[in-house]
């Protein structure tokens, strides 16, 4: 499992890696740094569903996508940032009882366990549309790019995205056959995975070609890493995943559809697909693949 066959772990990335997650998790820190009036409470909801422990995959494939590893562009990571806050929004929400009704995230009690159900839903809200308010803010001279990176976020995290696919989970995969369930991953994960990364490509300047082939990386590493994460769900413990596991018995998903080991099989394939897509784009894959080896794996999850 992972990208091993794609690449070598290579140290020099790794490193690298650490200290852009690093860099990302300051940015967060200091974007939630809010000064009164926001009540103590909501502030420190907000703060504690954004800061946990994570792996911050969403916001690195911005970076990774706008400049790759040699320097910290202050501009990518508030990018990175903006879909982290929605990400996060998008975890307090699934974790309600009304959703998945989850004890555990990010290594810690899930935000409404320890806040309440309706600071976690306020606290969600302040988060999604704090992101929309670091998009609109962005240091950047052309006005037209910030509306485009406002506009893709909006997609995907709407009708056509996220809230599409987790309403579509919840209803349960009627279908039940692993087209649907392909379907439901792509939106409620792979969509918001296509928008860091196309959002990386437009902060790069890819022209249009380009950015089609960063969308299909995204597109098929989005669907590899919900398969992951569902694999994650029937093989590890807890503490391993950090949060609480065996949420998806009896659900059609495709682990469930396709049985373990060709779900394996599966994720590669997505990961081999993303992979070709990537190298299209003309981007230097090696950071991409240091990061794919570090989280693809199911059995390594923080
Ligand atoms: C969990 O996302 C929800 C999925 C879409 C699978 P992550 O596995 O990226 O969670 P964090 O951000 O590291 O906590
Ligand atoms: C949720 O998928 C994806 C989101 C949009 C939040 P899961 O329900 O499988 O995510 P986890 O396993 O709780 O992180
Ligand atoms: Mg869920
Ligand atoms: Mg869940
Ligand atoms: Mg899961």
């Amino acid at each position: 499992m992972g990208a091993q066959g794609l690449t070598s772990p290579d140290l020099n990335s790794d490193d690298a890696l650490n200290a852009l997650r690093a860099a990302i998790g300051a940015n967060l820190s200091a974007a939630v740094d809010l000064p009164p009036p926001v009540p103590m409470s909501l502030r420190s909801a907000v703060s504690y569903a954004l800061l946990g422990p994570s792996k911050r995959v969403r916001p690195v494939i911005v970076h990774l996508i706008a400049v790759g590893l040699s320097k910290i562009d202050p501009v990518a990571i508030q990018v990175g940032a903006a879909v982290e806050m929605v990400h996060t929004a998008s975890l307090i929400l699934d974790d309600l009882p009304c959703m998945d009704d989850a004890a555990t995230r990010r290594q810690r009690p899930t935000t409404h366990r320890v806040y309440g159900e309706a600071t976690a839903i306020l606290a969600s809200i302040a988060l999604l549309n704090r992101a929309f308010g670091v998009l609109a803010a962005l240091d950047i001279p052309d006005p037209s790019i910030r509306l485009r990176l406002i506009e893709i976020l909006e997609n995907s995290v709407g009708w056509h995205g996220l809230v599409a696919g987790q309403e579509l989970d919840i209803l349960g995969n009627v279908d039940g056959d692993r087209a649907s369930a392909e379907h439901l991953n792509w939106l409620k994960t792979g969509v918001l995975f296509c928008a860091a990364a196309e959002m990386g490509g437009i902060l790069r300047g890819l022209e249009a070609d380009k950015l089609a082939h960063v969308r299909d990386f995204a597109r098929e590493l989005g669907l590899a890493f919900q398969m992951a994460d569902d694999i994650i769900d029937r093989t590890a413990t807890q503490q391993d995943a950090g949060k609480d596991v065996g949420k998806d018995a009896g659900k059609s998903n495709v682990v469930n559809l396709l049985g373990l080991e060709a779900s394996k099989q599966a994720c590669a394939e997505h990961l081999g697909r993303a992979d070709n897509s990537l190298v299209l784009s003309g981007i230097d894959p090696a950071p991409v693949r240091a990061l794919i080896n570090r989280h693809f794996n199911p059995s390594i999850t923080a």
